[in-house]
Order: C-alpha cells, then structure tokens, then sequence
C-alpha cells in the first residue's frame, strides 16, 4: 500500500568471520577478525523486534566457532526474534543445545551432499559428525531444516538431499542457488563447479563486494513460516532470496 513501509520479517547477521570449513563457494570467507559483540546482537535484535522482524539468523562465517555462541542466542531472543542458527553442523556443543532449546530457537544445517561426498564440499571430514548432531537437534526437540546449495555440479543429486532431510527429521529444505560472492564472486570455476582445487588454505581468494561485510544485515526475503515436516502443506510464500 502506498506510504506504507514494510520490513522483512527475517535478518541475517554474520556473528563471525572464522570457520572450521572452506568450501569452494563460500560466500563468506573469512576476510575479518572483527566480530559483533553479544550487547551488539541484543541491541540489533531489539530493534529488529520492536520493528515485528519475527527471525534474526546468526551466520558467518561458521557461528559455532564462537565460544559465547549461548550467550549471543539468548541476546537474540531477549530482544524478541527467534533465533536461527545457520551452520555447517560440524561442531555442536551441549550449552549452544540447551541455549537455543531454551530460547525457542531453530537449526539450519548447510549439507550439500546426502553422503560422505558432503566432506569434498566441505574440505574436511565431518559427514558423521554433522549426522550425529542433526540427531541430537532433534531428539532435543529443536526444529531442524537443511540449506543445500545448488551448482551446476551438485543440480543432480537434489533428490537425495530431498531424501536425507526427510530421514534426519529436518521440517524444511531450502536449495539456495550458488550466487558469485566471496570464493565464487568472479572466478567462473568456482562459480560453475564446487570442486576446484582449494588455494592456500582457508584464506580468502577474492575479497566480497563492499556490502558483503562482517555485521552486515541481510534482509531476507521469505514472509511465513512453514510448520511440519517435509511435505507438509504450509502459507504461501512470496519468492526470495535465500541461504541463510
Ligand atoms: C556463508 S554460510 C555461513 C553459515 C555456515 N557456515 C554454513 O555454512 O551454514 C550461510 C549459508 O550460505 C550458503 N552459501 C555459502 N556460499 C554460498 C554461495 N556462493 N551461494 C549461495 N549460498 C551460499 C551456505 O551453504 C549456508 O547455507
Ligand atoms: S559456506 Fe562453508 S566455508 Fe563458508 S562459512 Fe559456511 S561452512 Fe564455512
């Protein structure tokens, strides 16, 4: 309606920079050692809630590197929003469970690949490790949901990430279209293939576009949350941008 301002009912805050993972198309290497304090979130998250953002992601970089990542949950729903933690899923610990199971709040695990295949993605051994703690996400009665990023290389396997959500219990898969940021921004390999050989370690090739800083927020697109599992009918969605 005109004059009338809307916001998004989802933010994005990258908590951290640093990551135990280098994927080949990270959008967020880590270009930082600056991080978001916990009274930073908290302020933010005020504010998003006094403005009706009902969901403030906490991603990166990998959130989970951070030791207060408890501590930064229960800032996040202090102020009112839902927390989201987005991660890779690799390390999870009892106090980051019980801060979010306490806070009401949700998981998204980055998988990509339905088998140990995921660790090439990832650049480390880690496919039991992630399994193992979507169980415990769920046996804790946290919601659970899957972001898979789709390349050209990984468009037909799509079936099985379907297959994998279902099994680990996740409500909700999400597949994200690679998009050329970070690692993948201007580097028509990485961009079109996520198995390039890695560089030099976890170091970042190409620094992100200006926006694509440590702290930015990211509004995102999606209005409505789906309840359920997989396959569940739910509101409708306006189509967005996604990922985190
Ligand atoms: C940058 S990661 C940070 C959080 C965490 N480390 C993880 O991987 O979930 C946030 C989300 O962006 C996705 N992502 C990473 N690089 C991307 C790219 N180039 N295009 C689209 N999504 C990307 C990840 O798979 C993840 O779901
Ligand atoms: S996309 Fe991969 S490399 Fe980038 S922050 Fe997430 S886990 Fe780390």
């Amino acid at each position: 309606m005109a004059g009338q301002e809307t916001i998004s009912s989802s933010m994005c805050l990258r908590i951290t920079r640093r990551c135990n993972a280098a994927c080949a198309f990270c959008q967020a290497p880590p270009t930082s050692r600056e991080e978001l304090s916990v009274a930073e979130v908290g302020d933010l998250s005020a504010l998003f809630g006094a403005l009706g953002v009902r969901t403030v992601k906490l991603s990166g970089g990998e959130p989970t590197m951070r030791r207060d990542l408890p501590d930064v949950i229960r800032a996040v729903a202090e102020g009112g929003p839902i927390p989201v933690v987005v991660t890779n899923g690799v390390r999870l610990d009892d106090e980051t469970l019980d801060a979010c199971a306490a806070a009401g709040g949700e998981f998204k695990f980055s998988v990509h690949r339905a088998s140990r295949l995921n660790d090439d993605v990832l650049r480390r051994r880690s496919f039991d490790e992630i399994v193992a703690n979507m169980a415990r996400v769920v046996d804790r009665g946290i919601r659970l949901s899957v972001n898979t990023v789709v390349t050209r290389t990984s468009v037909q396997v799509m079936d099985d990430m379907v297959d994998f959500a279902r099994r680990t219990g996740a409500a909700k898969i999400s597949f994200i279209p690679v998009v050329e940021r970070g690692r993948a921004r201007n580097d028509s390999d990485t961009y079109a293939s996520d198995t390039v050989p890695r560089h030099n370690g976890l170091g970042p090739r190409h620094p992100g576009p200006p926006g694509d800083q440590l702290g930015m927020i990211t509004p995102q697109g999606s209005r409505g949350r789906r309840r359920g599992g997989i396959g569940a009918p739910g509101p409708p969605r306006r189509p967005g941008p996604q990922g985190e």
